[in-house]
């Protein structure tokens, strides 16, 4: 395990104790459980415990990492797609929130029939709107008890959610008569900056459920909230929040590297990958667009001691030194959740040392 002061200088050649052996195909999705776990322990503190972290999958999609977490004590999860439902009801968590404010009744109706057909987990859906409401009623009327709903708020990030306003507490009091309301959800990605400027921005954000909880009191109703990621969770009071939702912990990034020093994560997921051709003063990878963070700019997709030239869909051309045909190389992404989906199975160095392949989710929906 690195320490975290050193830093990932990257890429270069991949020492062996950190790399699959043998002969391995590349470019290839390459895991330090051992980092995942210590990603784990510090989230934890931050956090303070396991039944207060809700940790979304999206980043991972990895049964094994699932089961890994339960066996810490973790029982919520959260996701962002059907088929991530159905890995973590499959995998025997207790709860599980589609966060995801889905409209398509067909969608709605793959998750109740995932919900009727796991008794024993409970499942959480969401709305952000009456039209959302409609759909979900209707198809909740036979569903099984086993599900209920979130309103899931906009905090002015303006991708999902209600507005903090008369109309969330409309979709509150739809769902209570429904006898389905668990509570808010609100999800701040779009809060980073300095650590004081992220304080002040979830003081607000808590400050506005507070005037929604106090408007849903004058009903009778309550309920909780599961709020925050990576860069507000450790911000949110566990009065303020019920549950914390960061995911891309598990396993950091070259961003959170760079934004998130003082959580201490470490990088735990790499592409692996071979360099195949030497230019004047350049070397190209078999690690292209196709392989590692493609919804970042293409010069900030990992770390260079030196520049990115070009990126094609199977190939990285780098201005760097000290690398040469044939050399393996750990590249580190600048987002590992869209890392992790281009891949179906993962090399995983176990905490044993020991290395196997292990499946993951990758694209599927
Ligand atoms: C709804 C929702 N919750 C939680 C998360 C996890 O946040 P992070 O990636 O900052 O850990 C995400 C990430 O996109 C998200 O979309």
């Amino acid at each position: 395990m690195r320490d975290h002061d050193e830093p990932h200088a990257n890429p270069t050649l991949a020492p062996d104790a950190d790399c699959p052996p043998g002969e391995v195909e590349t470019p290839a999705f390459v895991i330090h459980e051992d980092a995942v776990m210590a990603n784990l322990e510090k989230t934890l503190v931050a956090c303070s415990g396991p039944t207060r972290l809700m940790p979304h999958v999206k980043t991972h999609r990895a049964p094994w990492v699932v089961a890994a977490l339960r066996r810490a004590g973790i029982e919520t999860f959260k996701t962002a797609t059907v088929a991530e439902v159905e890995m973590v009801a499959r995998c025997g968590a207790k709860n599980v929130t589609l966060a995801y404010p889905t409209v398509n009744p067909a969608n709605v109706a793959r998750f109740i029939s995932c919900a009727a057909a796991n008794p024993g987990t409970t499942f959480v859906g969401m709305v952000d709107s009456e039209h959302g409401l409609g759909v979900w009623r209707t198809q909740l009327e036979t569903a099984p008890h086993n599900i209920l709903m979130r309103v899931d708020l906009d905090p002015a990030f303006g991708r999902t959610g209600a507005p903090m306003t008369e109309a969330a507490v409309d979709l509150a009091r739809g769902l209570h008569e429904m006898r389905r309301f668990l509570g808010w959800h609100l999800y701040d990605g779009h809060v980073h900056g300095s650590l004081p400027e992220r304080r002040a921005r979830v003081a607000a954000e808590a400050e506005a459920v507070r005037g929604l909880d106090a408007r849903l009191a004058a009903f009778g109703i309550s309920g909780d909230l599961v709020a925050g990621g990576s860069y507000t969770f450790d911000l949110w009071s566990a009065e303020g929040a019920r549950f914390v939702s960061p995911g891309s912990w598990t396993y950091s990034s070259a961003m959170h590297d760079r934004d998130l020093g003082h959580l201490a994560w470490q990088p735990a997921a790499f592409v692996l990958s071979t360099v195949i051709s030497a230019h004047d003063g350049t070397v190209t990878l078999d690690a292209g667009s196709k392989a590692i963070a493609p919804d970042k700019p293409l010069k900030t997709r990992f770390p260079v001691d030196g520049e990115i030239c070009l990126m094609s869909e199977e190939h990285a051309v780098l201005r760097t030194a000290g690398l040469a045909v044939g050399d393996r190389v750990l590249l580190v992404p600048e987002h590992a959740c869209t890392t992790a989906y281009l891949y179906d199975r993962a090399w995983v160095r176990g905490r044993d040392g020991g290395w196997e392949v292990r499946v993951q989710l990758g694209s599927a929906r």
